[in-house]
């Protein structure tokens, strides 16, 4: 069973794209691959020693951003406005669990998507679907949806600057946003928010900005330390020319590291055991999370498990599962119970946006703020029922104020004020802050609600 870089393409690859010019696929790749890596090998190690510890109960992870990123969407207010609410929701989350959150954004690379259908009809026209900004783009024209090999450098060169600024910003240390009085917490002032949850916020976020404002008290040097701003990359590992061009030795080290992104992920349609997306991950040393959906059966997980980490290496795996909250009850009690029978070391992670997608008769897909909840509620609860504890959770989210999720103050007729995304609906900034303060209800003590 030896492994190359090379080797996933001898199996069946799910969700291939179809270029029609493999020339220039290989001109691009062979570019990709002089490039310089936008991550290094010592972040890859530095997360999976920190997901080694979550998998130990001593941090939580917090996993998010778009759906699809786009390359028009690469300006400094969104990806600023990306960050502060991933920064805003761990503060929030660190103050309930009290442990350390690590934050990873889908972000710098999350171009590509799987679709369930390789094209689109309208209005008798059919084109190939859109699959990512790595691929294509979204107008349904002939031009914009041919599959595109210069977009694998272009999107490389998107990634890159995204990621050249979030590591100034966090290496600025955000500093104004640590301050809970500068959040955006109007929706507070919302009819179907009880008294008690609006109480609880409203305590949660003085206390915050006491805790900090504390830490400040103390010098430089300790707010440093305290506060440093980390942030991980993510996306899901769909493209293979783009993640195999980007894979290699590095010195000193053994085996080989996929340096497009700290966390590549398998996504639900392209995990099968036999297919290229497994073998191609099962050779790299990242930390790989695999997306588990409710008709996943706990035997092939557990070979999937063994497969991508046949060591059982701490912090190498996240299974980030995505049932649908009607599903968790039924579905996700067995799936722990294998993995946990098999030895299989992973970390949980509740991905509640997949499972709960539904389209409305206008063709809008949706989500609602309730199911998400409730698919959270339950995971927790299904995993402290088994006497461990979930290690993190998993969102589509944005920074701006969007309209696509129901719930937390939007309703149906709301939706097409600002619906921006180009794949799945995502909660907006006071949705997600929303959100974040429910968890940390749970993680604290009794819930709000
Ligand atoms: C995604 O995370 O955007 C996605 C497509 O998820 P899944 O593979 O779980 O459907
Ligand atoms: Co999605």
């Amino acid at each position: 069973m030896s492994w190359h870089i090379h080797s996933w393409k001898d199996r069946p690859l799910s969700q291939e794209v179809a270029y029609d010019d493999p020339e220039a696929v290989a001109v691009a790749v062979e570019r990709l691959s002089q490039l310089p890596p936008l991550v290094t090998s010592w972040e890859v190690e530095r997360l999976k020693q920190h997901v080694a510890e979550a998998q130990q109960g001593k941090r939580f992870i917090l996993q998010g951003g778009d759906c699809a990123e786009t390359l028009d969407g690469c300006q400094p207010a969104i990806i600023t406005n990306k960050l502060k609410i991933l920064l805003q929701m761990s503060l929030v989350l660190v103050h309930a669990a009290q442990k350390p959150v690590v934050r990873v954004g889908r972000l710098a690379g999350q171009y590509a998507k799987p679709r369930s259908s390789a094209t689109e009809a309208r209005d008798g026209v059919v084109l190939p679907s859109y699959f990512g900004d790595l691929v294509n783009r979204p107008s349904f024209t002939p031009e914009a949806r041919r599959a595109d090999p210069r977009a694998l450098l272009d999107a490389y060169g998107h990634a890159a600057l995204t990621l050249n600024f979030v590591r100034s910003l966090a290496a600025a240390g955000f500093a104004d946003l640590h301050h809970p009085e500068y959040w955006d917490l109007a929706f507070l002032s919302r009819a179907d928010l009880s008294l008690d949850l609006r109480e609880e916020y409203i305590r949660t976020t003085k206390k915050l900005s006491e805790a900090l404002r504390f830490m400040e008290a103390l010098g430089e040097g300790t707010v440093d330390e305290l506060t440093r701003v980390d942030f991980y990359t993510s996306h899901e590992g769909l493209n293979l020319h783009y993640e195999a061009a980007q894979t290699r030795k590095v010195p000193r080290r053994e085996g080989h590291y996929l340096l497009t992104t700290h966390m590549p992920w398998i996504g639900e349609r392209t995990r099968a055991l036999d297919g290229a997306h497994v073998e191609f991950f099962r050779g790299v040393e990242n930390v790989v999370g695999i997306k588990l959906g409710s008709k996943v059966e706990p035997q092939e997980a557990v070979k999937l498990l063994t497969t991508l980490s046949p060591t059982n290496e701490p912090g190498k795996l996240v299974a980030i599962t995505r049932m649908g909250a009607a599903n968790v009850e039924r579905s996700l009690p067995p799936l722990v119970e294998a993995v946990r029978k098999a030895g299989r070391r992973v970390l949980w992670m509740c991905d509640p946006m997949h499972g709960n997608t539904q389209t409305l008769s206008s063709g809008l897909k949706t989500r609602s703020f309730d199911d998400i909840l409730r698919e959270l509620e339950l995971t927790f609860a299904v995993h402290r029922s088994l006497g461990h504890a979930l290690g993190g959770v998993h969102f589509e989210l944005t920074g701006e104020d969007v309209t696509e999720c129901i719930g937390g103050g939007l309703t149906e007729s709301d939706l097409d004020k600002n619906y921006a995304s180009v794949c799945d609906p995502r909660l907006n900034y006071r949705q997600a802050l929303e959100m974040a303060f429910r968890i940390g209800g749970w993680m604290s003590g009794p819930k709000p609600r």
